[in-house]
């Protein structure tokens, strides 16, 4: 697995410890970090770091993100809002998985209240490996960018 840049990774308190595991695999994957936060357990809002991640990835300046918080659903939720983020929030191989072939994926979002290190693991591994299909997938993403009206500041 080769990414373009490195990639940028955040959470909030919450997470603090499943994401300094998660640096540990990408580290051992030979994959380069840019570790935006949380530093430590102390009490902070997820928003401001979803919002690092997803603006790192919708300038282009980062390839891929992960973003974790403890249920992943508040990271999902600020980081789908900006534009060329496709956030999934992964608690399964199958949808870390899916979420890469069918959704062309480009930040991966965890709870780490939900799940433990070792599926983290295999989530982090099977999101980085597997492919986008491309085809009626690609056809299908376009039309994110065709909401236009429908969407509402
Ligand atoms: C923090 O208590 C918690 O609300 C946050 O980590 C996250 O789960 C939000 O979606």
């Amino acid at each position: 697995m080769k990414f373009k840049s490195p990639i940028i990774i955040g959470c909030d308190h919450a997470a603090y410890a499943l994401k300094e595991k998660v640096k540990a695999f990408l580290i051992t994957f030979s994959i380069t970090v840019e570790d935006v936060g949380v530093y430590s357990e102390s009490s902070s809002d997820y928003p401001d770091y979803g919002i690092k991640v997803a603006q790192g990835v919708s300038t282009g300046k980062f390839e891929r993100g992960m973003l974790l918080c403890g249920t992943g659903q508040g990271m999902t939720m600020v980081a789908n809002r900006f534009a060329h983020v496709r956030a999934a929030l992964c608690h399964s191989i199958f949808a870390a998985d899916m979420s890469r072939r069918h959704n062309d994926s480009n930040i991966l979002v965890m709870g780490g209240r939900v799940i433990g290190e070792g599926l983290a693991r295999e989530i982090v591994r099977v999101w980085l490996e597997a492919p986008f299909e491309g085809t009626r997938h690609k056809e299908r993403l376009k039309k994110f960018d065709q909401l236009g009206e429908h969407v509402k500041k």
